[in-house]
């Protein structure tokens, strides 16, 4: 028996394992309670009673052998295991490190920003609460005008009115109030109105304005400011069509259409198979709103412009409901992310 014990301490002593199944048949063997150590618990009855004492310590100690031995070889293969997996692995997926993607609607407005820098345009902003005078009045709006009322524009207060800015045209007043012509600024901005969101509809949206004033400035230097912008933006052949309008603070103003950019002048449903689609207004600045804002009129002109970031945004890229830059649903906004 004493020598079976040996021999056992022995094997144990000099076992080494290479594979996960070797190690598991150590187990098997020498720890499991049906295993060879097990067994010999089993035969203490054969001892006889005066040396059951000393053999069951030596088991005992041949078992704690065994688990000590089994609990080391576990450690060295889940080791070396660990380096294989930090040095050889090369198969392994990387740890997942998400990236954000840019916004459709920031990409649109960095774009337009930066088309215009190229023709020496600044930036300006202002505030997104804004009060009667930079809003309307100096901008030449008639007291009864009906942008004025509560079902189109959301009010902050009443008397003196203080409301959300209806469109950006309200940073052209205070950029004009503190500088000196010539004035060349683009002002991109949130806007707010008091409209039921729909697919084509939103109560908050985007505008840049533009700007110019200078001495001579005339309306064939606005067309070609809006056709070299709309080729840059929309691509070399795209054109642009200048409509009759009316804008309380230009005089005369006009509706810009491009040629559409989904068809390309063929017909589609965007462009209600007219072949044009309207991305904003334009006009040279009215003599009123310039002394409003401290400029002399008979010395200086100028031209301004508005256009919709949502808008161009649907046009460049085939979107069809202005609802999907406000849902923050990864699936849409990922698209962009190498455009
Ligand atoms: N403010 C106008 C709007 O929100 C857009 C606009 C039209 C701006 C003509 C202009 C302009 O500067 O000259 O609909």
């Amino acid at each position: 028996m004493l020598e079976q014990v040996e021999k056992i301490a022995k094997e144990i002593e000099n076992t080494e394992v290479k594979l996960k199944e070797e190690l598991e048949a150590f187990r098997l063997k020498f720890v499991s309670n049906k295993g060879v150590i097990g067994e010999l618990f089993g035969k203490m009855k054969e001892i006889e009673p005066d040396q059951r004492k000393e053999f069951g310590q030596q088991i005992n100690a041949l078992k704690n052998a065994a688990q000590a031995k089994f609990k080391e070889l576990q450690d060295t293969f889940e080791n070396q295991a660990m380096q294989n997996i930090k040095h050889d692995d090369l198969t392994l997926p990387s740890i997942p490190n998400e990236l954000g993607t840019i916004h459709p609607l920031t990409k649109v407005r960095e774009d337009i920003i930066r088309i215009f820098e190229r023709i020496g345009f600044n930036l300006s902003e202002g505030p997104e609460i804004e009060d009667d005078w930079h809003n309307f009045s100096a901008l030449n709006f008639p007291p009864n005008h009906p942008a004025r009322e509560m079902q189109d524009t959301f009010f902050v207060e009443k008397d003196p009115d203080i409301a959300l800015r209806t469109h950006t045209s309200s940073v052209q007043v205070r950029v004009m109030e503190n500088q000196e012509p010539p004035i060349r600024t683009l002002s991109p901005g949130r806007v707010y109105r008091n409209e039921t969101i729909s697919a084509r509809a939103h109560c908050m949206f985007h505008q840049i304005e533009g700007l110019y004033i200078n001495e001579n400035v005339s309306f064939k230097d606005m067309k070609d400011t809006l056709y070299y912008f709309a080729k840059e933006f929309f691509g070399a052949d795209t054109k642009i069509r200048l409509r009759p309008s009316y804008f309380p603070f230009t005089e005369p103003s006009a509706e810009i259409d491009i040629s559409c950019s989904v068809c390309h002048g063929k017909g589609c449903n965007i462009c209600k198979y007219s072949g044009w689609v309207e991305i904003g207004g334009c006009g040279m600045v009215d003599p009123n709103v310039l002394k409003a804002s401290g400029i002399d009129p008979e010395k200086y002109t100028g031209f301004a412009f508005g256009m919709g970031v949502e808008r161009m945004a649907l046009l460049k890229y085939g979107i069809n409901d202005l609802r999907l830059f406000t849902e923050n649903d990864v699936r849409f906004l990922r698209q962009f992310s190498s455009i």
